[in-house]
């Protein structure tokens, strides 16, 4: 297969170009670094990089007259700064409708997006949710830049009438994560300062589990549409941080403080993985604690020098 793949460079879009490099097959990442990070990239025979936005049509479909991909995995995305809105529409909404007008001029036969759980709104009507909850229910108060673009953008992808699978995720974790709450508890862990944990919950899907289902989405399972990846189950942030002091060794001398939320943050986001357990033969497998091992294993050996979140309230940023 020929696989291009955008914001591959990000955390997940570099274990599946990974994967797909592993598996023999070509790949092409277009990512312009806004969070993503050159080295997660390893040279490859296979692999081309092309640097730059696809906010950018020209790049665009350069990039897709050369590689003439099968099929393509847009994973870029903006989020880092939740009051740039015009750079969230520029990547979420324009860099979608170029990436799905390149893929209908070069008759893809497969693009998969990766949206936000954000996108059913704050104050889902039902927990789990499942793939008929609305989208941003009315209920929601808030909202987020990210979600909407996020949700925009979708919406191109569907109108495109191309083949498409859309997978709405829980929080994925693993190495090369640098945002949600296991890289800022490392980072600031590591350098000696303090911690709190907000008062909310989250399933957390470890990044090569998720790929796995990719790569099922990409080998022609499932049919075109919307599916949750989670593993359905959630966890406190508590109970996450508790573990990462495990997986670090350290005892604190007293326990971490639990904060309020935020008003742009949700209590828990458990969504319904069963259509993808079924479709994609799929199911979520890795132990928390294992996945917690080894990001702080990758932690510890690159570094963190920034950490990025869509979340207006929070803490100091590093
Ligand atoms: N990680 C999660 O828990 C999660 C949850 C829900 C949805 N998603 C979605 O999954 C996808 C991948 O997220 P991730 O966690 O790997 O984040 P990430 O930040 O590591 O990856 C996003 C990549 O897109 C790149 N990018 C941003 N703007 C770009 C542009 N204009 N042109 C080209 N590249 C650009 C970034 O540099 C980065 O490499 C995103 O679409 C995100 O919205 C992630």
């Amino acid at each position: 297969m020929k696989v291009l793949i955008t914001g591959g460079a990000g955390f997940i879009g570099s274990h599946l170009a990974d994967e797909l490099l592993s598996q023999g097959h070509h790949v092409l990442v277009i990512d312009n670094y806004q969070t993503g990070r050159v080295e997660n990239n390893t040279q490859h025979k296979n692999l081309t990089v092309v640097e730059g936005t696809i906010a950018d049509a020209a790049l665009v479909n350069k990039a897709f007259d050369s590689f003439m991909p099968d099929k393509v995995v847009h994973a870029a995305a903006s989020y880092k700064d939740p009051e740039n809105w015009e750079e969230d529409v520029y990547t979420n909404v324009l860099g979608t409708v170029n990436i799905m007008r390149a893929a209908k001029k070069h008759n893809v036969s497969r693009v998969i997006y990766f949206q936000t759980a954000l996108c059913y709104g704050l104050k889902p009507l039902e927990q789990p949710i499942t793939l008929n909850h609305p989208l941003f229910s009315g209920k929601s108060e808030g909202g987020s830049s990210y979600a909407i673009s996020k949700t925009g953008g979708e919406q191109y992808i569907e109108l495109s009438g191309l083949d498409f699978v859309s997978f709405r995720l829980a929080n994925a974790y693993g190495p090369r994560n640098l945002s949600g709450p296991l890289p800022t508890f490392y980072s600031r862990l590591s350098t000696g300062k303090a911690c709190f944990v907000m008062d909310t919950r989250r399933d957390f899907i470890y990044v090569k589990d998720l790929v796995g289902c990719v790569m099922n989405a990409l080998n022609g399972m499932g049919t075109r549409g919307y599916y949750h990846i989670a593993t359905g189950s959630d966890y406190s942030i508590k109970e996450l941080f508790d573990s990462t002091i495990k997986a670090l060794n350290i005892k604190l001398e007293k326990d971490v403080e639990v904060r309020p939320r935020g008003v742009d943050d949700v209590f828990t986001i458990l969504i319904d993985p069963s259509k993808t357990n079924k479709d994609f033969n799929w199911k979520a497998s890795t132990p928390l604690e294992f996945g917690i091992k080894e990001a702080i294993e990758w932690y510890k050996l690159n570094g963190i020098t920034q950490t990025f979140t869509h979340l207006k309230q929070i803490e100091e940023k590093h």
